[in-house]
């Protein structure tokens, strides 16, 4: 495997990935568009199953559209690009695989200068009118939306936003056994 000269430095972005919902009004160019594909179509999934199909949005009427389908997803209007998850399956490892596929794009969506996130379809008639929109066939379902684009800030400015930050390690980790601390 290559050896990454400053892997300290990438680790460190990759711990700063944030949600972002707030874009610039500039398109994310082919090459790099391409490159984000060339990442999810690479993603590892269960059996290698390779579960997802991705659709391209770029159409701002349609991402106004996909914005509508939920109040907590208004921001994916003022994106330049979407890229929506489809998957031909639904089983037990697919919430899995799409977490982990998504979670790459942001990634490398970072790394590139971009930001991003996840837009979520919740009940099935938010997934119907979503799948309307994205032209989902009958036998295939979406239920979530990766965000793309240059933010201009990657804070949560919604009344009512989520608390903002992290856990603790101390909350979060156990040695050997759960509930156990370091010796
Ligand atoms: C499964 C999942 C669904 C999410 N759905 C939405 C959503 O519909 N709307 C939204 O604004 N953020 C959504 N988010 C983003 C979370 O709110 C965000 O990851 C969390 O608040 C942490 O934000 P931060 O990484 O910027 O600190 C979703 C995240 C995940 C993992």
């Amino acid at each position: 495997m290559a050896k990454i000269e400053n892997a300290e430095a990438v680790v460190e972005e990759i711990r700063k990935v944030r949600q972002a919902r707030y874009f610039e009004d500039q398109p994310v160019p082919d090459d790099v568009l391409h490159q984000l594909l060339e990442v999810a179509r690479w993603s590892g999934s269960a059996r290698n199953q390779q579960p997802w199909r991705f659709v391209v949005i770029t159409d701002k009427a349609q991402l106004k559209a996909i914005s509508e389908v939920r109040e907590s997803i208004n921001w994916v209007a003022a994106a330049p690009l979407a890229i929506a998850l489809v998957f031909v399956t639904e089983n037990a490892t697919t919430g899995y695989d799409e977490g982990r596929v998504s979670e790459r794009i942001l990634t490398a969506a970072s790394l590139l200068g971009l930001g991003g996130g996840t837009a979520w379809f919740l009940s099935d008639a938010e997934k119907s009118v979503g799948a309307e929109v994205i032209g989902v066939p009958d036998d295939m379902f979406c239920r979530s939306v990766v965000v793309l684009g240059y933010p201009t800030t990657l804070k949560d400015l919604r009344e009512g936003a989520n608390i903002p930050g992290r856990k603790s390690l101390d909350e979060l980790v156990s040695y050997g056994k759960y509930g156990r601390s370091k010796a």
